[in-house]
């Protein structure tokens, strides 16, 4: 048993789509989250500059004195080899190959689509771990920057224009090359799931990094005797490095209105 609170951290909001699955899966545990909202996105960014931000984050978790580390953001989780180091004996987890082990799973053609941030794509490491799963699959990875600042001003519903306009400027080359599995492989695209379903189709098995992610720790907390031992639900801290107005805002919409969450600015430097 382990009563310390789990930590996660995104650029911003879209590490919430992991925070909601862990709360439906571990009720019980506190949860430290941190969305560095002041510097969103992390996607359009240099390798060097996304690890240094990655090492305040977790510094950050640190403080808080988490049992793991969830790294709830794919462009973080694609240099997570390079940021390692920086969580000391803290057993920490990025999305990518839960991720990629789900859709290798789900596929029956073999053609796996991924979307996710322009970091993620041009490092290839979804590509290379789905690849290591299964030489024979083929891979298109597409990157959706635009999709990033839209969830974070909230434009992510099925009847909003932008969401729609770019869910198939984007997934338009995707769909024609006939996936029949589709990794949301940047955590904020979970948020757009509904639009992106409708775009490519029912018969295309959407795969969500954040909630496999979730799944994960689920399961590893539960193989090494780490869960929390309390029967009343966790205490969850949001925190986020700019307007705490905004970022409530969109833990409501994103996490539902009766969220019982402690809403934090926090300063990472
Ligand atoms: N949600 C993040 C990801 O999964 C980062 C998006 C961004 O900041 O560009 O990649």
């Amino acid at each position: 048993m382990n009563n310390s609170p789990i930590g996660v951290f995104d650029s911003g909001v879209g590490g919430l789509s992991c925070v909601e699955e862990l709360i439906r899966l571990l009720p019980n545990e506190d949860i430290v989250y941190l969305g560095d909202t002041a510097r969103v996105p992390y996607g359009t960014r240099s390798r060097d500059t996304i690890i240094s931000y990655a090492r305040e984050d977790i510094a950050f978790l640190k403080k808080h004195n988490v049992k793991m580390i969830l790294v709830a953001c794919g462009t973080v989780s694609s240099v997570l080899d390079s940021v390692r180091d920086e969580c000391g004996d803290i057993p920490v987890s990025g999305v990518v190959i839960p991720a990629a082990e789900a859709a290798y799973k789900a596929t029956h053609n073999k053609k796996i689509g991924v979307i996710a941030t322009g970091a993620s794509i041009s490092s290839g490491s979804y590509d290379r771990s789905l690849k290591a799963i299964d030489e024979s699959v083929s891979v298109i990875g597409k990157a959706c920057p635009m999709l990033v600042p839209l969830a974070e001003n909230g434009y992510t519903a099925p009847d909003c224009p932008p969401a729609r306009f770019f869910t198939e400027e984007y997934l338009s080359p995707v769909k024609e090359l006939g996936v029949d599995t589709l990794i949301l492989g940047c955590t904020h695209f979970p948020h757009f799931s509904e639009v992106i379903s409708e775009y490519m189709g029912s018969d295309v098995t959407l795969i969500s990094a954040s909630a496999e992610l979730a799944k994960k720790a689920s399961e590893s907390l539960n193989a090494s005797a780490q869960r929390a031992d309390r029967k009343e639900e966790g205490r969850i801290s949001l925190y986020c490095t700019d307007s705490e107005t905004l970022f409530a805002d969109n833990v409501r919409k994103f996490l539902g209105r009766d969220i019982n969450a402690q809403i934090l600015k926090c300063k990472l430097v």
